[in-house]
């Protein structure tokens, strides 16, 4: 395979796409609840502390095995050491991507029906909470509607990726992470101006210290893998189209960006909540009972409702861009198959497994794996056990079974300092290896 691996076109273009799949729900549907239901403000400082000591970090080793590699997950490890005892890091990786995308992209498609649902009931217009949370329970566990919104989505996909690294994915993210932080100021600087809306600032932010335990900072750490997009190899996927530029920069404004836009959807939501007296500790229903509630009473209400779906559909296509991309890019680097035919292929097995993770919403259809939906099952096995698992395996990987002196080079090369390479490969070898060891006992209640 001699063939010219094709590259990002800019800078920009890196950074943008790498922030769009870092920027989705992740950030705007569940970074605001996790921080007021764990302490507020004092949640926020443990959160950045795991941005900026184990995240940061490990986006640097992401980015530099694709990137030392040129090669996607599944072929990645291989390429490095010459055999497959690795290759394994690479599978896991691709079947994480898969199932995320199984129930991610459900998710995705409720962003598309409260988008279009904003218009069509005029903000929710005079629909009380109680009728807001039987209109969501009707939808989402619905047999056809929501399935066909996952298939718009999954279509969106395919169109961007057809397109190409540079001319899809480079181009689509350089487009929409502009409007989609536009947006996102706009809406926060729109609530700071909603009557009460101090007491939401104050809920969001006043530091609780006694709300913090160790499992609120191993929950704090495995939120910001999963906003980060690590562990599963997209980030790797991303270095594998880079061949220039400085890895300590772009690993550090990935960080800073991903973490400035997660802060401004908790700024947008609660105030908002508070300002209308609607409860805000309730979990993972926020953004679609709780926020519509708030729509329907404020004034002009449609604007913030149709902006701030679209904000959350922007947020979880670029996101699910870069897990597709993970998927087909590996099958292509490793069959030596055709983009196209992979990319049908790919989505035809997702239209499958959506429908799985869509119909087990159902509760009629008893569609149930160890006792949890397949909805459920697949976000706890990706997001409470293979990513953090892909996180761990990584930096055994690096920190003890690949050259030191190669991957010095790999990074030194590319702008880090050597005194940070020093403290690196001591995070590397040691602290993280057991954090997320630490971070997987506990979400297994084994901790
Ligand atoms: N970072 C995304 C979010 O915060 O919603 C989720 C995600 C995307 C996780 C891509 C992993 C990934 F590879």
């Amino acid at each position: 395979m001699s063939q010219q691996r094709t590259q990002f076109a800019s800078k920009f273009g890196v950074i943008a796409a790498a922030v769009g799949s870092a920027v989705g729900l992740g950030n705007i549907w569940k970074f605001p609840y996790i921080v007021g239901q764990n302490g507020g403000g004092a949640f926020l400082i443990v959160y950045v502390v795991c941005v900026l000591l184990m995240g940061f970090l490990a986006i640097m080793t992401e980015m530099s095995v694709g990137r030392m590699s040129q090669a996607s997950p599944l072929d990645a490890f291989r390429k490095l050491t010459g055999n497959n005892r690795w290759t394994f890091i690479g599978a896991m990786g691709f079947f994480s991507a898969f199932m995320i995308l199984g129930f991610y992209l459900v998710v995705a498609g409720w962003s598309l029906e409260y988008l279009v649902q904003s218009v069509t009931t005029f903000s929710f217009n005079g629909m009380s909470t109680e009728q807001l949370e039987e209109n969501f329970s009707v939808f989402s566990t619905a047999s056809v509607r929501p399935y066909i919104w996952t298939v718009v989505f999954i279509v969106l996909n395919v169109v961007v990726i057809s397109m190409g690294v540079q001319k899809g994915i480079e181009k689509c993210s350089e487009i929409l992470m502009p409007i989609l932080f536009l947006v996102i100021l706009y809406l926060a600087v729109s609530a700071f101006f909603l009557p009460n809306s101090y007491a939401g600032y104050e809920f969001y932010l006043s530091p609780d210290f006694s709300k913090i335990s160790p499992s609120v900072v191993l929950s704090a750490l495995g939120q910001s893998f999963f906003s980060l997009s690590l562990g599963i190899g997209a980030i790797l996927t991303y270095g594998s189209y880079i061949k220039e530029g400085n890895i300590v920069h772009t690993s550090w404004q990935i960080c800073l960006l991903d973490t400035l836009i997660a802060f401004l959807a908790g700024l947008v939501i609660f105030p908002s909540v508070f300002a209308y007296g609607i409860e805000p500790g309730q979990g993972p229903s926020l953004a679609f009972i709780a926020l519509p509630a708030v729509f329907s009473q404020m004034p002009g209400g449609i604007a913030f409702s149709i902006l701030f779906f679209l904000l959350i559909s922007i947020a979880a296509l670029t996101s699910t861009i870069s897990l597709f991309e993970t998927c087909v890019a590996s099958i292509v680097d490793h069959f030596n198959l055709k983009r196209g035919w992979t990319l049908a292929a790919i989505s035809l097995l997702l239209l499958l497994t959506c429908s799985l993770c869509c119909a087990s919403l159902n509760p009629a259809l008893h569609l149930t794996v160890f006792g949890m939906t397949v909805f459920d099952f697949f976000d706890y096995l990706t997001s409470d056990i293979l990513l953090p698992l892909g996180g761990l395996v990584m930096s055994i990987f690096l920190g003890w079974c690949f050259s030191k002196d190669k991957f010095h080079k790999a990074l030194t090369e590319f702008g880090m300092p050597e005194w940070l390479f020093r403290i690196y490969m001591v995070f590397v070898r040691f602290i993280v290896p057991v954090v997320i060891l630490l971070v997987m006992l506990q979400q297994l209640g084994l901790f």
